[in-house]
């Protein structure tokens, strides 16, 4: 596990090769395993290989997810306020557990923050993505989980480089 934590890195840069449909069944699959408050399971999710499709949720947001354009596979997680007081909690853990997933299976990935950002000024992206995917207005989107074959190789983080002092001890 803390192999893999390690070399989990965020990836903007992926092959256009299609991800295999077993393979998008595992990522799936370790999402709805995830843990959620009371176990109320407040989440939903649409997944998206259409590249139309996709390259218009690339343009959510004027900035950090133009890049989706390239991706061959989109998570959109979806939260249910009306479900779960801990749905932010909840969808965040999901979209945590599809970047390990996605490690863990080859491919690479990258969140994408939708939860309070603008599609343009006085436009939420949450407004554009419902717009686009005719979502329930009960839901909210929390993020976008770009996903694909890597076409770039971050380095892996090293031990030297983690914030060992943040952590604090029987007292702060
Ligand atoms: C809550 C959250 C929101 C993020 N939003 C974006 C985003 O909108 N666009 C983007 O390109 N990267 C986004 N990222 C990726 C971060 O920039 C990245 O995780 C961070 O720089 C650390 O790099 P690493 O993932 O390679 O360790 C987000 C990550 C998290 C956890």
């Amino acid at each position: 596990m803390l192999e893999l934590l390690y070399k989990r890195r965020s990836v903007r840069k992926f092959l256009s090769r299609d991800i295999e449909a077993e393979v998008v069944d595992k990522l799936l699959t370790g999402m709805l395993l995830s843990p959620s408050g009371r176990g109320k399971r407040p989440w939903e999710f649409i997944v998206i290989d259409d590249r139309d499709t996709i390259g218009r949720l690339s343009e959510a947001k004027e900035h950090g997810s133009a890049f989706l354009k390239g991706a061959p596979l989109a998570v959109v997680v979806l939260g249910n306020p009306e479900e779960s007081d801990t749905w932010i909690e909840d969808t965040s853990i999901a979209s945590a557990y599809a970047l390990l997933m996605a490690e863990s299976l080859g491919l690479s990935a990258c969140w994408i923050q939708i939860r309070g950002r603008e599609y343009s000024p006085g436009v939420l992206s949450d407004r554009y993505i419902k717009n686009l995917l005719t979502i329930p207005d009960t839901l909210a989107v929390e993020s976008i989980i770009a996903l694909g074959y890597p076409d770039e190789n971050p380095a892996a983080r090293t031990h030297e480089s983690l914030p060992f002092e943040k952590i604090h001890r029987n007292k702060y």
